[in-house]
């Protein structure tokens, strides 16, 4: 494997499309760069997400991660380039199509992701108030139903989120995020907090979600479990730009320090015998080139 594969050949072109030809990119950043006065913290960023899959997004802290959610959310603005989701460029449309489009996303932020004086009903309806007119006896219903979506009892939606545990609050403020139904779910750090077990089982949820409801999931992540057990690509921020997006193969291919160490050190290791044991299994019909 080599630098080529992983798209790296085409400067412009963040990532390659996956296996299985063409897909449609439904998140498209190129040349993204942001700011905060003299600190510059994305440059000159491409990045492609395509439809259906879940992308894990890792980088060290503090290197830009939660800024470029935000910055594709259209909430922190920036300094050059182009974002286009779902096929439209969000500097280029109405107020009114910009809110179509967020309709159509739901967003787990890494901070305060319930109001804590809401219970976990009005939490949920939170955006359908904001973009839909519906009778309160439906909301209900609707909130009833995402709550079950996300494994959690009808007895919690009356709860504040002070009254639920971790694992709840995560599941709840992922709720808030499917209020809307949407296509693309953004979540920042879903599972950091939980212990082992009950960030696998978010993890196993995510992978129904996506799988029953078609889904495209942009996760930031530092979990190493996270990346391996759902993550179809993974892309690496650093230097302000996306240093390399492929497969978690490519990623232990990958020749950087950082990218290296993150996915080759002690917590790394576990990783990489799992996936060249699972490749040693495998018939070795891959192409070579
Ligand atoms: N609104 C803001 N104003 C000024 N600086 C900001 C703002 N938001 C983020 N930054 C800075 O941008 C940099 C990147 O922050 P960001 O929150 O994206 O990091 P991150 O990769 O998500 O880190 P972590 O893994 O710790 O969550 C940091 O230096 C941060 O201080
Ligand atoms: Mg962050």
């Amino acid at each position: 494997m080599t630098m080529a594969d992983v798209g790296a050949s085409d400067p412009r072109r963040a990532d390659p499309a996956p296996q299985g030809g063409e897909r449609e990119v439904v998140i498209s950043a190129r040349g993204v760069t942001v700011a905060f006065g003299t600190q510059v913290v994305l440059k000159d960023l491409d990045l492609d997400i395509y439809r259906g899959e879940v992308l894990g997004f890792v980088g060290g802290s503090g290197t830009g991660k939660s800024v470029l959610m935000r910055t594709i959310l259209g909430l922190t603005p920036k300094q050059a380039g182009t974002i286009e989701v779902l096929g439209q460029d969000l500097d280029k449309i109405s107020d009114q199509a910009h809110r179509q489009i967020e309709r159509r996303w739901g967003v787990l932020f890494q901070m305060g992701a319930l109001f804590s004086s809401l219970t976990v009903k009005q939490n949920v309806q939170m955006p359908m108030r904001e973009h839909l007119k519906l009778s309160p006896q439906l909301m209900d219903e609707l909130a009833l139903l995402k709550v079950e979506l996300v494994g959690l009892p009808r007895t919690a939606a009356d709860k504040y989120p002070s009254e639920l545990s971790g694992g709840m609050v995560k599941r709840a403020a992922l709720a808030r995020a499917l209020s809307l139904d949407p296509e693309i779910l953004f979540l920042d750090e879903p599972t950091s907090g939980l212990d082992p077990i009950g960030a696998a089982d978010f993890d196993d949820l995510i992978r129904k979600l996506r799988d029953t409801l078609g889904l495209t999931v942009y996760m930031v992540t530092h979990d190493l479990d996270s990346l391996y057990s759902i993550c179809d690509r993974i892309a690496v921020l650093g230097e302000k730009r996306v240093l390399v997006a492929g497969t978690l193969d490519d990623m232990l291919n990958f020749d950087h320090p950082w990218v290296r160490s993150y996915f080759h050190g002690v917590r790394g290791g576990r990783l990489f015998k799992a996936v060249h044991a699972k490749a040693s299994n495998e018939s070795p019909a891959k192409g070579s080139d």
